[in-house]
């Protein structure tokens, strides 16, 4: 079994979290997750950074004590975590004494090592960003990080021999592969070791910053920010405190990081590291930034997005689902509602959730809601599980390359061969054909088994739908204690168990108004007439019947399967006074494919079909020729 460690970064606490800060959160979660699903061993830590001007500034504002602040803020975090699903093992603050102990220690270690040293320091001090700037760091006068205005500042402090370290971290950093990705920030990093490495500067007079760890050498110094914040990643490993711990968990697998943190964690981390003699981290895996409008989110800016705004409206998993699939991790993405609903409706609504709904539908329907005694070797089913078996392949190594959208990727191919599946063998047929009892069977149960992969497989980035999945299925217990050792051999799902048919778990969602000035036109228009805009928003298509039910205790109304082609839809119609169920079997009529969902009589609906009625009778438009399944209408 093996082990795996896994960090975010801790959040400042002046900010509330926005979506940069989910988002980071979310793709440890997933990482997380996946390696205990792989079987491994794994400590996951997130936490907040509570020391340092920031902090202490948006304190200040508030007019309350810096303690009290981070008391406060940091609930915020943590009810955001909670509210996401983030399945953290520790949680650590910096204003924790298990942390402060060990900053202590370690600043009075490398001090009487003569790693830390006071000097005079004149230069340039940037505070928004802490950071101290040479003349010639400068550009153009300016901070050459975040371009604000600097102060001439001339001090005593203590600094850190980091500029010693310059040679041993460049082979370091090209030697190791690994260590900084992806490998357009490890060129980043050996070009900033080009140019001369500084020693750090680690305290701050206490005149001047009051809120910090004190340097246990000097108590008129707190220690800087950031030296006192990357020592947390050890902290909750048990550095100092618990050796078994700490052999047992450092060096850490992977610092997850968004690319504004990279030389903290690629430059200053490792040679405090190297000083401290500890083992440097195995990975430093920087993403990209969420921008919108194109521009960095913050709350300066006043563009951040509220994460939960987003879960509240589309749910937490579909939430969850979108940002994993949206970032190709490194580069940076753009926000926009637009996208996520199209991708919830083709990927989450079209792709999977049909298919667990046709499958499921399809067991109650044919096979009296059970999990079928078949074959499950029937020659049919030969291609799925090849498929089935390249999909747990292909998660595993996508999984070691850290790349979570390829984990996805390896899914999806298993979701559209299963789709596919149903099509060719087209179950509503067989089901009418006296020979294909067993065929059916099989079909069903293969369809079945796929979803039970699935869950396991989706558990990771999809936790609550996931299980609903499982209960759906008729699998036992719960997926949450599930690994991937269970999809080691196909057929796991037990034969007689309840298939529990219920609604969608990705209901389809209307697309977003994108234009402001359709809204205009609809206010202006006559109330009973339609904008032409208004009307090119419906979508109508050719459907074919394959399966038409009574629905019970409501005697106008049936449970039509329609096929659109490429998906299976259940739509409910009140035509069961006219119409008898098994005369529109096979029939192509014509449906509204883009309505959303309704539930009737507790049956799913998702579509309306299209009829003429006249004095009590109803006659179904059909197109007159036949045409292929799904054909557009307009
Ligand atoms: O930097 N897009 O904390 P912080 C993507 N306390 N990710 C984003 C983002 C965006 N627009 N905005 C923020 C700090 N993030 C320090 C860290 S670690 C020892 C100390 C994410 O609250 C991303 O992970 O400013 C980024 O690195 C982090 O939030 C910065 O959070
Ligand atoms: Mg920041």
């Amino acid at each position: 079994m093996g082990r795996f460690y896994i960090t975010t970064p801790i959040y400042y606490v002046n900010d509330e979290p926005h979506l940069g800060h989910a988002y980071t959160t979310i793709m440890a979660d997933v990482f997380a997750r996946y390696h205990r699903v792989a079987g491994d061993d794994v400590l996951f830590l997130t936490g907040t950074d509570e020391h340092g001007q920031k902090v202490a500034q948006a304190a200040k504002e508030r007019g309350v004590h810096p303690q009290d602040h981070c008391d406060e803020m940091v609930e915020r975090f943590r009810r955001l975590w909670a509210t996401l699903n983030i399945s953290y093992d520790d949680f650590i603050r910096t204003t924790e004494s298990r942390h402060r102990r060990v900053v202590q220690q370690i600043l009075q270690r490398l001090y009487e090592a003569g790693e830390i040293y006071p000097d005079d320091y004149e230069g340039w001090y940037c505070v928004p960003d802490e950071r101290f700037w040479t003349e010639k760091d400068l550009l153009d006068g300016k901070c050459p990080e975040c371009g604000r205005e600097v102060t001439r500042i001339s001090e005593k402090n203590y600094f850190f021999r980091m500029g010693k370290y310059r040679e041993w971290l460049t082979d370091h950093i090209r030697d190791d592969s690994r260590f900084v990705l992806p490998p357009a920030r490890r060129n980043e990093m050996l070009g900033f070791l080009r140019r001369p490495l500084n020693d750090l500067c680690i305290s701050r007079p206490k005149a001047r910053l009051a809120w910090g760890i004190p340097l246990p050498f000097d108590e008129s110094y707190v220690c800087y920010v950031w030296f006192d914040a990357l020592i947390n990643y050890i902290t909750a490993a048990g550095y100092l405190q618990d050796a078994d711990a700490f052999g047992r968990w450092w060096p850490a697998s992977c610092h997850l990081i968004g690319k504004d943190i990279l030389t903290t964690h690629c430059i200053y981390w490792p040679t405090m590291l190297k000083a401290m003699g500890v083992e440097t981290p195995d990975s430093v895996m920087a993403h990209g930034w969420w921008l919108v409008d194109d521009e960095k989110m913050s709350k300066s800016l006043g563009n951040a997005i509220r994460p939960l705004d987003l879960a509240d409206k589309y749910g937490v998993d579909a939430f969850r689902y979108f940002l994993v699939r949206e970032m190709v991790l490194g580069m940076d993405s753009s926000f926009g509602e637009t996208g996520f609903v199209h991708r919830y409706n083709s990927e989450l609504a079209n792709d999977l959730g049909n298919l667990l709904n046709r499958t499921v539908v399809m067991a109650k329907r044919y096979l009296g809601g059970r999990v079928p005694a078949a074959d499950t070797n029937h020659p049919d089913l030969a291609e799925l599980k090849v498929q089935a078996r390249r999909t747990l392949d292909g998660v595993t190594d996508a999984l070691d390359k850290m790349n979570p959208a390829g984990i996805l990727d390896a899914i999806w191919d298993l979701v559209r061969q299963a789709n596919r599946f149903a099509e060719a063998q087209a179950p509503w047929n067989l089901a009418r054909d006296p020979d294909g009892k067993d065929t059916l069977k099989a079909t069903i149960y293969g369809l079945l088994e796929t979803m039970r992969y699935l869950a396991v497989l989706l558990f990771p980035v999809l936790p609550e739908k996931a299980e609903e999945i499982w209960a759906q299925i008729g699998a036992d217990g719960e997926v949450k204690t599930r690994t991937m050792r269970d999809l080691h051999s196909w057929g796991g799902l037990r034969a007689g168990a309840d298939v529990n048919a219920g609604s969608p778990i990705f209901p389809r969602i209307e697309p977003v108004e994108k234009d402001l000035s359709e809204k205009a036109d609809m206010a202006d228009g006559k109330e009973d007439l339609v904008p032409f805009k208004e009307f090119q928003k419906l979508e109508f298509r050719v459907a074919r019947v394959e399966s038409a039910d009574r629905v019970p205790g409501a005697d106008r109304l049936l449970t039509l399967q329609v096929s659109l082609g490429d998906e299976q839809r259940q739509i409910v119609a009140g035509v069961a006074k006219q119409y008898q169920p098994e005369s529109l079997v096979g029939r192509q009529i014509v449906v509204v494919a883009n309505l959303e969902p309704a539930t009737i009589r507790g049956v799913a609906s998702e579509g309306m079909l299209l009829a003429a009625s006249a004095d009590g009778r109803v006659a179904l438009l059909q197109p007159d020729a036949d045409v292929p399944d799904g054909a557009e209408v307009g």
